[in-house]
Order: C-alpha cells, then structure tokens, then sequence
C-alpha cells in the first residue's frame, strides 16, 4: 500500500455522438497539465477521462450512420483515443459509460434510491432539448427555444422516474457554507444560488421512455435512466465503486473523493447542484472542487458542428505539432475566462514566446557552447559570482514557486507567463554577459560562469515546462545529458552544478518562426473558409475614481486632514504630503503584454517590481502593440485595491502622460532597480 499523497482529477465525459475539437481538447490538456504536475510533485495521481454515451442524440446519430449504436460509438471512441494519444495525454483511466462495470453500478444504485424513496415515479411535462439532453420548464426558454443552445425545444409528456432534489437543498447550501472553495472561480457560486437553487429546486426527471439506448431501470425495464444520473456517477464507477472486486475496492477507497472535476462553464450546474445531491443520497463524501473552466470561441461564437466552425485538433498538431498546441491552449486564455481562437493568435504566440523566446534561447546556448567550449558545460570557477548572474539565479531559483502557486490555483497562464519571465530574463542575460566579448577578450574565467549560467537557466526552464509540454522536456533533456537527479522537479530549486561538464548536443531549432500571412491564410482554409468578425460589445466605461488604467492621476480631491485649497494650476486643489504620501509607487519592468479580449483598448501586463511580478490591465492598445512594451520600465501605483476589467484582474496602475491623442509612459533609465521606491 502507497503513502504517498493522492489527487484525483476529472474531465467531463464528452459525448462521443461526432469528433471532438478544440474545445473539448482544451478542458483535456488543462487536466493533464495538473495531472503531470502533480505527479512530478510526489503525488499519486489518478487522471480520468471518458466518454458519455447513451442518449437520444447518440442513438440518432447512428441510426443517421445506419449502424448499431455500439458499432458507430467505436468509430468515434478509436478516435477520440488516438487524438489523447497524439496530445500525449496521460490519462489513468479511460471510461465508457457503455462498460459493464459502470452499468450494473448505475443499476443498482437506482434501485437503492427509489427503495431509499429518494427516486418516485410520476409523469412529467414539458420542454426538451434533444441536443443538450435537458429538460426545460416554459419559463425557463428564451423566445421559445433552449436557453442555452437556442435550438428548438420538444413538448414532452412522459411516465418518468424523478430524483427528489428538493430534500436535500438545506443539506447542499450547508455544505456550499462550509466549504467555500467548492465551486471555482467564486462567481459561479453565487450564479448556482441566485440562479438555481433560490427559485426552488425542482425535482429532476431521472428517466426516460421514449428512447432505448440507455442503461434500463432493473425493476421497469421500459425506462432508460436519463443521462445525468448515468453520466455523472461515471467518476464513482471508473475507479471501482461498487465493484465486487477488491482491488477495485481499494482503489476506490484511495481516490475518492475526487479533488478537482473539471468542466465547462455550461455544465457547471449538473457537478454543482446535482452531482452533490447524489452523493448525499449515497451516503458518499463530496468531492473537494468542482473548477468551471471558459469557454474556447470562434470568431462568430461558439464552436459547434452546424455552425461548421469547429476546428479540428488534428490539423493543428499535424501542422505545428502537438507542444505548440498545448502551450497555447493553456497560455493563451487565462482558466476560468472565455477566450476567442484566432489564427492569428496562435501563429503570434509560436513565433514570439515559442520560436523567439524559447527556442531561441535554447540554440543560441547550445551555439555558443559550441563555439566557445567544445559542446562541453564548462566548470565555473569559484569566483563570487557577480550581480547580473544574482539577478539570474535568484530569479531561476524563485521561479517554482510562483510556478507551484499559480498550478495549485489552477492559473495555468500565469504559470506560464511565470515562466516566460525567466525565458526572457534568461536572453537578456547572454545580451548583457555578452559571452562572445569575452571569449574576444580571452576572460575564460567570466565565459565559463556566463555559459554554465545560460545552461542551468535552460535547465529550470525546461524542468517547469514538464507539465504543459512533453516533446519539448524530453528532447532538450536528451541534447543536455541531465540526469534523472539533475531533472527532478525539486531540482528546479537548485541553480548550482547540475550541468557541468556534459557533453551537449546540437540540433535545429525546435520552433520554426512561421510567416504569419501564410499560416493564416493555410488555417483559414483548413478550418472552413473566412472566420466573421466578431461582435463587439463596447469598452468598459471609465469610471469615476479611475482605480486602474495608465490614465494620468490627477489628485482633485483632499480629505478633511488635507483640506483642499488651489494651487497654482487653475482648477485643481492642492493636497497635503499626507495625501501624496499614502500613494506607494514603485519603478517596474513590463516583462510580458498581451492584448486583452474584446477589448480594443486594455492591454494586460506583467510587471516585474523586484520581489513579485504583478498583472495590470493598461488601457493603453491604442498607442501600443505589446511586443513594444517587453522590457520597458514604468512607474506603478502599486497599492490601488484590485479591480476587474473585462474580468480581468488588475492590481495597480502604470503612469503616463497624455496630451491630446498622444500617450507617454512615464518611465525611467533601464539601470534603475525594479521595485525602487519613487517619491
Ligand atoms: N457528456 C457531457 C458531460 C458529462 S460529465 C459527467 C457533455 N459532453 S460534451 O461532449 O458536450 O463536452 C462538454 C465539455 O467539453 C465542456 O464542459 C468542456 O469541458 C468541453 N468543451 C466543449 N466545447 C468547448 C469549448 N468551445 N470551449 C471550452 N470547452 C469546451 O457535456
């Protein structure tokens, strides 16, 4: 029996009634990153997946194949298991919600429930929505149609098994209480209780007759039981509850209850509200988080299969492989918001963090080593190392910590973006070392140290980039000798003698820089011809007290301690040194900037200030692009109280100045310190 600590991470079950896309990949890479990071981190980790597949719309889908569900359903699943395997996903264990060992389960467990009399039978009326498999009651449409997928909806009326939801309300908002971290990002909680649980929980219809393909009712056969029974307690099954065998047993035992179910926002109802009720029904423990991810959209909405905009992962990982994919899915749109794909999009972030930033700094390394040491990591002397190697190494050893806190929130664009900073402080760092100077100059003493440095900054790197991408770890492990003791992931810690004297070997570079023009072009077509605009629903309005933003401070205010009288300039009071005093600014370096999404002005940074990097939302897109600002150093208010724009945390305010349609930061030499105070 292990010690070792348990996590047990979900994916939705996803409906195997056509491909899969991008989407679904999405939610799949984003378990996956957390899985490998947890392993790296000592953990013994169970990672499931699966496939839902019973249902109407299941059923339809083959009869439309003229193939037996079971027959059409493997098409799909060989499918859907190559793509994992093509992603490198690595899943513990693979649910068909067609496997016996999860359909006598299910079985049983209904029949315990309508003996426990938390399951009757009654009729049921009214609106459902076959897509969705949901059920809807007439207030609950919008214009008469579905209110989430909008297609049209069938009046129903049918004998039906319901599941007495109603009883255990106080018990589930008891539980919401005592554990505030249950449902994740917050503001999905509240929209569970304002939305569904304070209008009256109603009973839920639990079965079906009007369809076959489904798990029958034991004890009234013509019942198929409705999907969400069946599909949620596929994370209960898969990992051997009620199975007869004791190995199962014990797995069971060991796992649950799950510590984090990963799903789309729209599902986020069902883990929330139903699923718990369920386990209370069963008498089983909850799991610790339910984590509502956003949704991955096309430039005209969702991506759906009539829209014929979904696109294919396949096409992208056969063109820019299958790292490139995961990165951006996981940089690009930070967890928990609602992101649009663009072509354009990827192909900037492959040839700027991917090509420039980190391949980059990889070849020119391995370049250099070859130029200046025979391909061998040179022994540094003992020399006092100076306060630009410091700067490096402090940061390369602080590196996993930031990296650790964001996973365990599950930021994985944070963690990244934590990352990038080492990346790009790692190039600016052989920009200043200049160690072709001096191998000019013949200083082999400062050579070996600048180039053992380079090489245990690729090392950190390349270790903390383990859990978001797989080719890449594996071949710059290979290229650089490091041992398995050298490769732990504790070993991102150390920033000491992990590389010297291996041999490493040259090779192309990883990343390819792409022509942009023609990529989008080529993605165009693959992904079925010219993407629409999308619809903008405006800017957010300034506001009053301007808490974030660059735009200029303009104290007009004075409190009763600073009474405001006029200054010179017309029109603005004066304040006390008090007033000014309480106002904390600090010299940052804009280390990263990224445009934020339908929002034609923000832009969202990360700002180094010396102990932290902290994100601010700018709304300065209309005077910069972000790559101009990498590098620049600013002024920060940085003790503004946090606000969010376009859902997006901001955490203090850059400086400018602007007159007219001009805008200037207000900045200060590179050579000043990040996180110097300014008065
Ligand atoms: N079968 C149910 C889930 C049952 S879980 C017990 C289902 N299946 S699904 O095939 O429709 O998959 C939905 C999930 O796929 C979403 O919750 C999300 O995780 C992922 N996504 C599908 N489209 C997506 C986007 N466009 N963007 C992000 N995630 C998306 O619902």
């Amino acid at each position: 029996m292990t010690s070792k600590q348990t996590f047990y991470v979900t994916t939705p079950i996803y409906y195997p009634s056509n491909k899969l896309h991008i989407g679904h990949a999405y939610t799949t890479v984003a378990a996956d990153a957390l899985a490998r990071y947890k392993r790296l981190s000592g953990f013994d980790v169970m990672f499931l997946t699966g496939t839902d597949e019973h249902g109407q719309k299941i059923q339809a889908s083959a009869e439309q194949a003229g193939q037996e569900p079971l027959e059409f359903l493997q098409g799909i699943i060989d499918w859907i298991m190559q793509l994992w395997e093509r992603l490198d996903i690595s899943y513990d264990r693979f649910i068909r919600t067609t496997e016996i060992r999860h359909t006598v389960v299910v079985q049983a467990l209904f029949e315990r429930l309508i003996r426990q009399g938390d399951i009757y039978l009654s009729d049921y009326e009214g609106w459902y929505c076959t897509p969705c498999e949901s059920f809807w009651l007439e207030r609950e449409l919008v214009d008469g149609k579905c209110p989430d997928c909008h297609r049209e909806v069938e009046f129903t009326k049918e004998e039906s098994y319901f599941f007495r939801m109603s009883k255990y309300v106080d018990q589930l908002l008891e539980f919401y209480e005592q554990h505030p971290d249950f449902i994740q990002p917050e503001s999905r909680k509240q929209e569970m209780i304002n939305n569904f649980i304070k209008p009256g929980l109603q009973d839920l219809c639990v079965s079906r007759t009007s369809f076959h393909w489904g798990i029958h009712v034991k004890s009234n056969p013509k019942h198929v039981v409705y999907v969400w029974l069946d599909a949620l307690t596929n994370y209960i099954t898969a990992i051997g509850y009620g199975s007869d065998k004791p190995e199962e047993q014990a797995t069971f035992e060991q796992f649950w209850p799950a510590n984090v179910h990963l799903v789309g926002k729209e599902i986020v109802r069902f883990h929330t509200i139903y699923w718990p009720i369920f386990l209370m029904a069963l008498g089983l423990p909850l799991p610790h988080k339910v984590y509502a991810h956003g949704w991955l959209l096309m430039k005209d909405g969702k991506m759906s299969k009539s829209k014929g905009n979904v696109i294919d992962p396949n096409v992208l990982i056969e063109r820019y492989g299958r790292d490139a994919i995961r990165y951006f899915l996981l940089r690009d749109v930070p967890f928990g918001q609602d992101g649009v794909f663009t072509p354009e999009a990827l192909i900037e972030r492959l040839n700027f963090d991917l090509a420039n930033d980190l391949g980059n700094l990889v070849h020119r390394t391995v370049a250099m080593l070859h130029k200046f040491s025979g391909g061998v990591v040179p022994n540094p002397s003992e020399e006092a190392p100076s306060p630009l190697d410091e700067d490096l190494s402090n940061l390369a050893r602080s590196t996993i910590h930031a990296v650790e806190e964001h996973l365990e929130k599950l930021e994985f664009s944070m963690a990244l973006s934590a990352i990038w900073t080492l990346v790009r402080r790692a190039n600016k760092y052989i920009d200043e070392a200049a160690p072709w100077a001096l191998h000019r100059t013949g200083d082999e003493v400062r050579l070996h140290i600048v180039l053992h440095q380079m090489v245990e900054a690729i090392r950190v790197i390349t270790i903390l980039l383990q859990p978001f991408m797989t080719d890449f770890p594996r071949a710059v492990r290979a290229q650089f000798g490091w041992s398995d003791e050298a490769f732990a992931w504790a070993a991102a810690h150390d920033f000491a003698l992990h590389s010297r004297g291996n041999t490493v070997v040259e090779a192309g570079p990883i990343f390819p820089r792409l022509d942009i023009k023609e990529e989008v072009e080529a993605l165009t077509a693959l992904t079925g011809g010219p993407l629409k605009e999308a619809p903008s629903d405006g800017e957010p309005k300034p506001t009053a007290n301007r808490t974030a933003s660059t735009e200029v401070v303009k104290e007009t205010s004075g409190s009763a301690n600073n009474a405001a009288v006029s200054s010179d300039i017309p029109g603005i009071a004066t304040i006390g040194m008090d007033t000014f005093a309480a106002v904390e600014l600090r010299v940052g370096e804009i280390v990263s900037a990224a445009k934020v999404e339908k929002a034609d002005k923000l832009l969202q940074l990360q700002v180094h200030l010396g102990s932290e990097i902290r994100q601010v939302v700018s709304g300065i897109a209309k005077h910069f692009t972000p790559e101009a600002l990498i590098g620049r150093k600013v002024i920060v208010v940085v003790n503004l109280k946090p606000v969010k724009l376009r859902g997006v945390e901001s955490n203090g305010m850059i400086l400018a100045a602007s007159e007219g349609e001009r805008l200037e930061l207000v900045t200060v030499p590179s050579d000043m310190p990040n996180g110097s105070v300014v008065r």
